[in-house]
């Protein structure tokens, strides 16, 4: 194995399962983080070389441009779990979440495309989350910025197949990572919703402790990176084989109502 993977936020959660079965399987793996001199031993997985990489910041993005130029497999993982009322979601952290969960990844993107391009080889996973396809309360900028990662990934995902490249997006249900300590709250003071948010992030954070293991999500991105044309889309967790094809069969209203009532929300 001769080819080279790019793991953003490999230094928890899902990057970290994804870096380490990459470098287990031999490719030459880059992980990133905000500052790599300050992670811990049990934050580097074995085998996986880290530079620094803030999605929040244009320049620290153009940074990585030689480093991407060589990349055969990207894999867009980091995020920002954000959480509000529509109502009370300030701007500036608005603006945050797309830089981090959109604009920050396709620019990576592009940065790796020519290389790939021209090698004639490329797989770009971008990890959406299946709350894209099963749209939750109070979370709706996340909801916004994980439909627009996918809506990347499709529109662009015949551009490229031609050359070999293929883009996909894995979409995780709750996965048990920890990530609960690590959202972004925005509520307002005075907020209508208080109760019902609490009630929400409650479940939330319930259902993401019973949630799956890393290393299952991990697995589903090396089976999307090892197909000859991988396909637009994969779940993993929170009975996706399940829910999938209920959502084809049953009336919007009444997934809405399942999504909700997993979240303690009565609609
Ligand atoms: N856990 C779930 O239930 C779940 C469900 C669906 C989708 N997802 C998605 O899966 C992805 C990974 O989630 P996770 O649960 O593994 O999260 P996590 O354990 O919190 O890990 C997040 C990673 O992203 C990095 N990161 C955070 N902010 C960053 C920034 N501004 N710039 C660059 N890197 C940043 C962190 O690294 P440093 O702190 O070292 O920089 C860390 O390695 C996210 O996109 C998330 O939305 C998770």
């Amino acid at each position: 194995m001769d080819r080279t993977a790019l793991v953003t936020g490999a230094s928890s959660g899902i990057g970290h399962a994804t870096a380490s079965a990459l470098a287990a399987r031999g490719y030459r793996v880059i992980g990133t983080s905000r500052d790599p001199d300050a992670l811990k031993p049990e934050q580097r997985p074995a085998g996986v070389e880290f530079i620094a990489l803030d999605l929040a910041d244009e320049a620290s993005i153009e940074r990585l441009a030689p480093a991407l130029a060589g990349v055969d497999v990207l894999v867009n993982n980091a995020g920002e779990s954000q959480n509000g009322p529509l109502e009370d979601l300030p701007g500036d952290a608005l603006r945050r979440l797309f830089q981090i969960n959109v604009f920050g990844p396709v620019r990576l993107t592009q940065l790796a495309l020519p290389g790939m391009r021209q090698r004639r080889y490329g797989r770009v996973v971008m990890i959406g989350s299946m709350l894209a396809s099963f749209p939750l309360a109070y979370r709706s900028s996340y909801v916004a910025s994980k439909a627009a990662i996918k809506g990347f990934s499709n529109g662009a995902r015949h551009e490229l197949s031609p050359f070999g490249v293929w883009l996909t997006t894995v979409e995780p249900g709750s996965i048990a990572t920890g990530i609960s300590e690590r959202r972004t709250k925005y509520i307002a003071g005075d907020s209508a919703y208080r109760d019902d948010f609490a009630t929400m992030l409650n479940a939330l954070d319930r259902n993401e402790r019973a949630g799956i293991g890393a290393d299952r999500v991990a697995a589903t991105v090396l089976t999307a990176i090892g197909a000859g044309r991988p396909r637009a889309h994969y779940a993993v967790g929170s009975n996706a084989p399940l829910v999938f094809p209920l959502r084809r069969l049953l009336p919007a209203g009444l997934m809405a109502k399942l999504t909700h009532g997993r979240h303690d929300l009565r609609r």
